[in-house]
């Protein structure tokens, strides 16, 4: 059965645990949208492992870990994040990058930290790491891919084509410094050698034998539903496909190899950066939340947001993600709380009008309050749970609820960031 790894919410719900787990039982796991704006964290025996680029499944030997041609690539950052794994005891010998990838070039970073530091409205909140410039570019059809680095004839050919534009733009938008032709060339040297242990020239004879030999393919999604280009809290969003769909796209296989979503997502909510928030909690149980989930950015350090599970945005997700099943991450974080809530509608505080489907107009989620239902806590410790029978009551009734309000199986049960805090239900 090959699976795709989705995040139900706002990003950050816990996917590379799950994707690490799942890596055990398959052979070739795919990144296929998304940057280094990710940060993914994996726990084995207590000992860290960030991930931002490097699929999450890299920790078993004899895995093949593909890059896909969906995802943008940060050289330097990637350089780093290669660097610490290996330093950490992580071979990286399966690790392979689609010569499609996309670049991100100095300029993006440049843009996209001058679009987010001088915006008096409007600021997304982004990481900063150049995703929305260099996925613009490549939209515009003016971006470098990573095959570019290896041939100067075409390199040299596409930058006489880009670069003009490009410094006309630097220049006369955003009143930044241009670049030389020489120094983009120079660039693109160093780059070429920091990728070329792990691209793949052959990667579709790589695609097609994994398909021949019907190997267990495991996608692994960035960012969350929510965060989606098309389907997220539009603009408040990163710039790629981030539901199941973009696996299809940025992998290089087709939409039958799919045959299972999981959509990982908290037994709360949190979202790094500006946008509507419904459940959002300004005081201090969204605090205790904060301390408790140690909800802080893998990538940038910044405090995540944190609110109460919201079935609107999930059912929402589960559509547009295509879930088929669920992962519940981080319920052990509820286990002193004496009650928990659950938003199971909004509520517009303008005329009273119900919505228990999500309004797509954000602009709008000012005027709404989410309508809670309160469950009982459970009073225990539950992050050393094995058996699914053994969890308390309580907390067996709350995530029979939470299955209710959204309409799909929760099938995982995280309770605790290492890899055998995990319940198979
Ligand atoms: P991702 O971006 O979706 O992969 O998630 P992150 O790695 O950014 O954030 C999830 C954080 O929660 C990480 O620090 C994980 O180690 C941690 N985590 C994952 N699952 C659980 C869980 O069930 N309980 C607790 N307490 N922490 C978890
Ligand atoms: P993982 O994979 C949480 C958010 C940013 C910002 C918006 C746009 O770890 O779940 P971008 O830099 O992508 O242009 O920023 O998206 N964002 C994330 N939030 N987890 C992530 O990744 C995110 N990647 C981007 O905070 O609001
Ligand atoms: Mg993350």
């Amino acid at each position: 059965m090959n699976k795709v790894v989705v995040g139900a919410q706002w990003g950050d719900e816990g996917k590379a645990k799950i994707t690490d787990i799942l890596a055990a039982k398959s052979d070739f796991i795919i990144r296929y949208q998304g940057g280094c704006n990710a940060g993914h964290t994996v726990v084995v025996n207590d000992k860290v492992f960030k991930f931002h680029l490097v699929p999450s499944g890299s920790l078993y030997e004899g895995k093949t870990c593909f890059i896909g041609a969906g995802v943008v690539i940060l050289p330097e950052y990637f350089e780093e994040e290669t660097k610490a794994l290996k330093e950490q005891g992580v071979s990286l010998k399966g690790l392979k990058i689609s010569p499609l990838a996309s670049i991100t070039m100095p300029y993006h970073t440049e843009v996209d930290g001058y679009s987010e530091d001088s915006a008096k409205k409007g600021k997304i909140g982004t990481t900063k790491k150049g995703i929305g410039p260099t996925y613009t570019d490549k939209m515009a059809r003016i971006g470098l891919k990573v095959q570019d680095l290896y041939s100067t004839e075409s390199l040299s050919e596409k930058l006489d084509v880009i670069l003009p534009l490009k410094n006309k733009m630097l220049e006369k938008v955003y009143g930044l410094q241009p670049y030389t032709k020489e120094c983009v060339m120079s660039l693109c040297e160093k780059y070429a050698e920091i990728f070329r242990p792990y691209v793949c020239f052959d990667w579709q004879e790589m695609l097609e034998k994994f398909k021949r030999d019907k190997a267990t393919i495991l996608f692994e999604g960035a960012q969350g539903v929510m965060l989606d280009i098309d389907y997220g809290t539009y603009p408040y969003v990163t710039s790629s496909n981030a539901i199941a769909g973009g696996a299809a796209t940025g992998s290089g296989f087709g939409p039958c190899m799919i045959d299972e979503v999981i959509g990982v997502a908290k037994a709360y909510v949190t979202r790094v950066g500006e946008g509507p928030f419904v459940t959002e909690l300004t005081d201090e149980i969204g605090e205790k939340i904060r301390q408790v989930g140690h909800e802080f950015g893998t990538t940038t350090g910044r405090p995540r947001r944190c609110g109460w599970f919201d079935a609107v945005t999930m059912r929402y997700g589960a559509l547009v993600g295509g879930l088929t099943s669920v992962a519940l991450t981080k319920i052990d974080v509820f286990n002193g709380f004496d009650e928990i809530k659950v938003c199971t509608a909004y509520k517009d505080t303008r005329d009273g009008k119900i919505y228990k489907t999500y309004p797509t107009d954000v602009y709008m989620h000012k005027y709404l309050e989410p309508v809670y239902e309160t469950c009982k806590g459970w009073g225990v410790d539950i992050s050393q749970i094995k058996d699914y029978n053994k969890l308390p009551e309580n907390c067996k009734k709350y995530l029979a609820k939470l299955e209710e309000l959204i309409n799909v199986p929760i099938d995982i049960v995280s309770v605790g960031p290492n890899r055998d805090q995990t319940i198979f239900k």
